[in-house]
């Protein structure tokens, strides 16, 4: 009796085995490769498919999909350094130094604003009439070029003001604003994308 019931448990245990590892990997694999091929479309090809992979089973294959995931990494990134950039500023001394980067704060606040419109006008566009498609997407253009123009003059802001002893505050908001332009311009090419064929 006993030995039949560990056998039989044995090849349960090995049909589920094999049954796990061999299903699940193709549509994904098939979702990475997808992300990769959009992602070749991008300014910042390599940045695209690091920081967006991990979201292939969310993507599956729609370029809708794959827009707004960028889009909400892209927020989620503006978000984060809006909350750094606000910190650095309470910590500087020099009070045309908290100035500039209060500026800054405040534009890459208005930049996240304009993400999040993005991810509303692409919220749910899969299913709305042709006609608005086109319209919806069209604003999610504009919102997304906005958030890169403020993005830009938070850091020429910065890059201007006279650091004096600061300027490593300086390098380093520059180079964190650098990077959400590339997420951003990303995100923008993304959703351009979107205008031929979902
Ligand atoms: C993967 O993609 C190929 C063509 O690109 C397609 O023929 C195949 O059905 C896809 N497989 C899955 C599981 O989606
Ligand atoms: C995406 O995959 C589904 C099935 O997995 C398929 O029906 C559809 O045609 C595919 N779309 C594109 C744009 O490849
Ligand atoms: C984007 O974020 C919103 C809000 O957090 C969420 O509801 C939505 O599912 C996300 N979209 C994708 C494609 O992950």
């Amino acid at each position: 009796m006993l030995p039949r019931t560990v056998l039989m448990s044995a090849f349960f245990f090995l049909l589920a085995f094999v049954t796990c590892t061999s299903v699940p990997t193709s549509p994904d694999k098939n979702a990475t490769e997808f992300i990769r091929a959009r992602c070749g479309g991008t300014r910042y090809p390599d940045l695209c498919y690091t920081s967006l992979s991990g979201y292939a089973a969310t993507v599956q294959n729609s370029t809708l999909k794959l827009a707004c995931v960028a889009t909400n990494v892209t927020l989620a990134r503006l978000r984060a350094l809006c909350s750094h950039v606000s910190a650095l500023r309470f910590a500087s001394g020099a009070e045309h130094v908290a100035a500039a980067l209060r500026d800054c704060a405040e534009e890459l606040g208005d930049a996240a604003d304009q993400v999040g419109r993005t991810a509303t006008e692409l919220r749910g566009l899969e299913s709305v009439k042709e006609s608005e498609v086109a319209w919806r997407v069209s604003s999610a253009q504009t919102w997304m070029s906005a958030a890169l123009t403020y993005e830009g003059t938070c850091s020429d802001g910065v890059r201007n003001m006279d650091s004096g002893g600061t300027s490593s505050v300086e390098a380093d908001v520059c180079r964190r604003v650098g990077k959400v332009k590339q997420y951003t311009s990303n995100a923008l090419a993304l959703v351009n994308g979107l205008v031929d064929g979902r």
